[in-house]
């Protein structure tokens, strides 16, 4: 229970949960899948933030393909977006576009992006990826919002993706599966191809399918 006895948002809980752990890492408490049975061999910061491998493996493909224009949906507390501002601080150039849609966790994730130094490569908005709009071509796009809007975010976005671009799905693991069966979803209608990692919460790695060579 929060202030005056009111039942806690999600994300604010796990931010207060956030900021209490101060940065610690913990090992990954989602459930095992038949895809990840060892989802303890991973870490973690908290149940939001993704995977602190995953974060890794972001800020060192943002490196590898050398991305212009990453547009992120979902930004929590900023931390994603860092890690892959991290990419582009090595590489030198591109931008992050990243929205947060809750105003409270917009606030807190825009002090933490200033407080890293890393400000300069994101520009963080307080809006519904569901009605952003970002000028240019997407060379990486991580869908990390709400689960039941992930495939109406990537179809809302694929005309303005690169054909060589990287799409990427969080969450995508067989539990709770929502993401996972809107990706496979597309792919079936041949809109994406995509790989499936078998991370603990499950990440896809994907590029559209038309203009492909
Ligand atoms: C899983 S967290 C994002 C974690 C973050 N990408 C990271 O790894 O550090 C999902 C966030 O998406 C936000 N969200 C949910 N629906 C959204 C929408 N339609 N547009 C933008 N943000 C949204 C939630 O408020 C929440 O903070």
């Amino acid at each position: 229970m929060g202030l005056f006895g009111k039942k806690l948002k999600q994300e604010h809980k796990v931010m207060l949960q956030a900021e209490r752990a101060a940065g610690a890492q913990l090992p990954e408490y989602h459930r095992a899948t038949p895809e990840c049975p060892h989802p303890e061999r991973w870490s973690m910061y908290d149940s939001m933030t993704a995977e602190v491998e995953v974060l890794e493996f972001l800020a060192t493909l943002v490196t590898t393909v050398k991305p212009e224009l990453i547009v992120e949906t979902g930004a929590f507390l900023g931390v994603s977006a860092v890690w892959m501002a991290r990419g582009l601080e090595r590489n030198g150039f591109g931008r992050i576009v990243s929205c947060e849609f809750d105003p409270v966790v917009f606030a807190k994730a825009q002090e933490k992006i200033t407080a890293s130094g890393m400000a300069q490569w994101i520009e963080l908005r307080n809006a519904s990826s569901l009605e952003m709009t970002v000028d240019g071509t997407i060379d990486l796009f991580f869908s990390d919002s709400d689960l039941e809007i992930r495939e109406q975010e990537i179809r809302r976005f694929l005309p303005q993706i690169r054909p060589t671009g990287l799409i990427l799905m969080h969450d995508a693991g067989s539990h709770p599966g929502i993401v996972r069966e809107a990706a496979l979803r597309m792919e079936s209608e041949g809109l994406i191809s995509m790989v499936l990692l078998p991370t603990p919460r499950g990440l896809v790695v994907g590029q559209k399918r038309e203009g492909r060579t």
